[in-house]
C-alpha cells in the first residue's frame, strides 16, 4: 500500500485505495478512476474553458482521470459545446487542464472521440454523419431545435485511413498539451463501436461481416495512436453489452472476446468497461460484462457501471477488477478520494448537478 494513502481506520475501501503500477511508465497513487463524462461546457469554438481546468484540477486526487469525450475532427461532432481537439487554441487550453490536473498531482488521460453516426448535418455544416453501413439511428438529436436523427452515409474504405489519422492527429495534440496519455472511446454505440455491432456493421467488404473484419478499423485506430503515444499511454473503452445508441445482436459478443483476445498482444495500459450497471447479467456474455472482459483479456481491467466504493473495494480485493470508475459519484463529489480516505459518505449524486460545473 502506498504510505500517503494509507489509513488505519479504513477497511472499506482499503484495496481501492492502493497505489498501482500500471507499466514501467505509470504508476498511480490509487485505483479509483474518474470516469469519462461529457459536460457540454466548452466555448462556441469547442474550446475548453478555465472553469473546465478547475473542474478537473479539483478531482485530481484520483488515481486516474479520463476526461469527457472529446472530438477529434469537425466531422466527428455530434453535441453542442463538446470539446474538441483540432485547432491550437484547443490544444492549447487542454495544455491548462492538464496542468491543472498535474499541479495537484494528478494523471490524466485524453478520451479520444468521434460519434460517427450518432450527429445530425446540423452539426456538420449540412454535411451526412459518417457510419460504417447506412444503417438509420432514431431519436430527437439532443438540443437542435427538435430535429431527428436520420440516415448516415456509409464510409466508403478510401476513407477510413483517414479517419485513422484523424485519431492519430488527435493523440499527437493531447500529448503535446501534456496528457499522459490518451483514452480510446471504443464503446457507447459511437463509431468505433459501430463497426464492432452487427445492428450497425453491415460492410461486405475487409471490415464488416465476420470478427476479425469487424475488428479492424478499431484496431487499426488503436495501432496507430499506440505507435505514436507508445502502448503504455494508450487505453481502450468499450461497452460490449452495447446500451446506447444501437441494438444488442446474438452474435456480438463472438466480436468483442475477438478484440480482447487481439488486444491481449498489444500492452495497452487497460481495458475500461463501459456500462450503466455492472450489476446485470447479460445471457450473450455469461454474465456480468466485467467479467466477460476480464474472461478474456489478461491485462489491466478498469470496471465501471454503478459501483458503490465498497462494492468496488470487494471486485479489487477479489481480483475481479484492477481498478474501478465513478461517473456520477465524481460529480457529486469532487473530492470523492478524500472522503473515501477519511471514512466520510459520499454526497449522491443528483442529475440537477449536471447545470453547473463545481
Ligand atoms: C453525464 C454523463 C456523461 C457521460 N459522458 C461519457 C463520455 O463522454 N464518455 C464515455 O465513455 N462515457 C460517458 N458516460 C458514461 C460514464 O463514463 C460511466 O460509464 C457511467 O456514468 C456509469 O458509471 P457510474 O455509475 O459510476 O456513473 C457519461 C455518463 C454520464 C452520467
Amino acid at each position: 500500500m502506498d504510505g500517503n494513502l494509507t489509513n488505519d481506520g479504513l477497511t472499506s475501501t482499503e484495496a481501492l485505495l492502493q497505489s498501482v503500477k500500471l507499466n514501467d511508465r505509470l504508476t498511480l497513487s490509487n485505483r479509483i478512476v474518474m470516469a469519462p463524462m461529457a459536460r457540454f461546457f466548452a466555448d462556441n469554438d469547442l474550446v475548453p474553458t478555465a472553469e473546465m481546468a478547475a473542474y478537473y484540477g479539483r478531482r485530481a486526487r484520483a488515481g486516474l482521470i479520463l476526461t469527457e469525450a472529446v472530438v477529434i475532427s469537425p466531422d466527428s461532432i455530434g453535441y453542442p459545446n463538446s470539446p474538441a481537439i483540432f485547432t491550437q487554441k484547443q490544444t492549447d487550453n487542454w495544455a491548462r487542464v492538464a496542468d491543472a490536473v498535474h499541479e495537484n498531482s494528478g494523471t490524466i488521460f485524453l478520451q479520444l472521440w468521434h460519434v460517427g453516426r450518432v450527429s445530425h448535418p446540423y452539426y456538420l455544416n449540412g454535411e451526412l454523419p459518417v457510419a460504417p453501413s447506412a444503417v438509420p439511428l432514431s431519436g430527437r438529436v439532443p438540443r437542435a431545435k427538435g430535429l431527428e436523427y436520420g440516415m448516415p452515409r456509409a464510409l466508403d474504405v478510401n476513407e477510413l485511413a483517414g479517419l485513422v489519422e484523424g485519431y492519430v492527429a488527435a493523440a499527437q495534440k493531447a500529448l503535446a498539451a501534456g496528457f499522459d496519455g490518451v483514452e480510446v472511446h471504443g464503446g457507447n454505440g459511437y463509431l468505433i463501436d459501430q463497426f464492432l455491432h452487427h445492428d450497425t456493421n453491415r460492410r461486405e467488404d475487409d471490415y464488416g461481416g465476420s470478427p476479425e473484419n469487424m475488428c479492424r478499423f478499431g484496431l487499426e485506430v488503436l495501432d496507430a495512436v499506440a505507435t505514436e503515444a507508445g502502448s503504455d499511454r494508450v487505453g481502450m473503452r468499450l461497452s460490449p453489452a452495447a446500451y446506447m445508441n444501437l441494438a444488442p445482436h446474438p452474435e456480438d459478443a463472438k466480436v468483442i472476446q475477438h478484440l480482447l483476445e487481439e488486444l491481449n498482444s498489444r500492452d495497452l495500459a487497460y481495458v475500461h468497461e463501459a456500462i450503466s450497471d455492472d450489476r446485470h447479467d447479460y445471457k450473450d456474455f455469461g454474465g456480468r460484462v466485467s467479467a466477460f472482459i476480464r474472461r478474456h483479456y489478461q491485462g489491466t481491467v478498469i470496471g465501471c457501471g454503478s459501483f458503490t466504493p465498497e462494492e468496488a473495494n470487494k471486485s479489487v480485493n477479489a481480483g475481479e477488477l484492477d481498478m474501478v470508475a465513478f461517473g456520477r459519484l465524481f460529480i457529486a463529489n469532487p473530492d470523492l478520494v478524500d472522503k473515501l480516505l477519511d471514512g466520510r459518505t459520499p454526497e449522491p449524486y443528483d442529475v440537477a448537478m449536471l447545470k453547473t460545473l463545481y
